[in-house]
Order: structure tokens, then sequence, then C-alpha cells
């Protein structure tokens, strides 16, 4: 099997940059790896995000947590699972915590709820690592380029607020693995400090 990474945190942490920098070092070395998003990352999954993230349709959190469940369901089955098989890195932005996080602890849903669709979904393919990118929502959102999804314009104090510290609380409680950078660093430096990591586990593949 490969490795699977997953890159957590709020809107503007710095997931996407930080991905593309640990797919350029990961090719500039040859390793095989695919990069992949969540909601999206396939066709159907794409019209699945523009739904989540730009309909006018009012969605309840339940709604959101199947529709999030239907496109993480075919990335496994298409992706995902293919990819470990085969023995790549994966990196993924977001994925099952970002559902407990957004749909559990900030939109309200009982975490057992959401954990029991995020199974169905992922059919117990857990990541081997989640790197945290932790900023105060207030800083992460000052990054962001103008123009809101569904999720952006919710309250920076009430709502993202809530996903940080649920993210926070999954962690406090993790039993798999988590590990927490300070997204407040140049992107540079957090690229030094995720690929430190990644190092250390691509020798276990
Ligand atoms: N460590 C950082 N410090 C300052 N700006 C950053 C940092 N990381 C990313 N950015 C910038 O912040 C914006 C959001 O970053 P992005 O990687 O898209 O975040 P996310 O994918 O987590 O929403 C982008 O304009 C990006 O260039
Ligand atoms: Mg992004």
């Amino acid at each position: 099997m490969g490795l699977f990474i997953c890159f957590e945190g709020g809107e503007g942490s710095g997931k996407s940059t930080q991905i593309r920098s640990l797919k350029r070092r990961l090719n500039q070395l040859n390793i095989p790896n695919v990069a992949t998003r969540e909601p999206g990352g396939t066709h159907f999954g794409n019209r699945l995000r523009k739904i989540l993230m730009f309909s006018k349709d009012t969605l309840t959190p339940e709604t959101e947590l199947l529709l999030f469940n239907a496109s993480r369901s075919h990335l496994i089955d298409t992706v995902i699972q293919p990819a470990l098989e085969e023995g790549k890195v994966v990196l993924c932005d977001r994925f099952s915590a970002s559902t407990l996080a957004y749909q559990g602890y900030a939109r309200g849903v009982a975490l057992e709820t959401v954990k029991s669709a995020n199974m169905i979904a992922t059919r117990g393919i857990q990541p081997d690592l989640n790197i945290f990118l932790d900023i105060l929502p207030e800083k992460g959102f000052q990054r962001l380029p103008p123009g809101r999804d569904r999720f952006e314009s919710e309250d920076v104090h009430e709502f993202h607020e809530r996903v940080r510290a649920g993210y926070l609380d999954l962690i406090d409680r993790a039993t798999d693995d988590w590990f927490v950078i300070d997204a407040t660093q140049t992107p540079r430096k957090i690229a030094e400090i995720v690929w430190y990591k990644v190092r250390s586990m691509l020798d276990l593949v």
C-alpha cells in the first residue's frame, strides 16, 4: 500500500499551496504520486463540488453530509484506492476530518452520524497522516481572494471559529495520526516542516 496524506484546515490556511509544493518535491524525486481534493477530484465529484460550494438552494447539514460523502465515495473508488494499491503517495486536499469539523462541529450534525456516513464512503480507508494547518479564521480569511463560496460566506467569528475548535477537539481525541503546523509561518518554512515529516514516513513505504 502507498501513503495517504490529507491536508486539513480552515479557509485560506494554505492547504492548496502546500499540496502544490509537496507534489513538486515528490515529482522531482520521481516518487509516484497523485494529488486530489474534496469535494471533487473527479468529473462527477466536481459537479457535486459546484452544488456544495455555489448552490443557491438551501441545503440542510444532512444533505451536505451526504453530498460530500457521495463525492468521497466516488473519489475513493476511482482515484484514492487504486493509487494506494499501486503504491503511490496520495495527497488529498481535505478528507473525512473536514466533514467532522464542518458538518459535525460547525453545522451541528451528531458526530457519530458523521462518522457513520464517512465510513460508508471510505470503506475504512484512513489517512496515514492528517496535516492540520492551524490559523485563526480571521487571519485565513484575510488571505482569500475576492468572491465567497457557501462556506466562506459563513460568519468568521461564529461558524469558522467552531470549525477550528472542532478540528482542535478532534486532534485532542485522535487515535489516528495528526501533525499540527502553525500556518502563519511563511509558505516556504511550512513546506520544509511538511517535507521533514513526510520524508520520515516515505522511508517506511
Ligand atoms: N503561509 C502563508 N503565508 C501567507 N500567505 C499564504 C500562505 N500560504 C498560502 N498563502 C496564500 O493565501 C491564499 C490562500 O492559500 P491556499 O493555499 O489557497 O489556502 P487553502 O487552500 O487552505 O484555502 C493564497 O493566495 C496563497 O498564496
Ligand atoms: Mg484550497
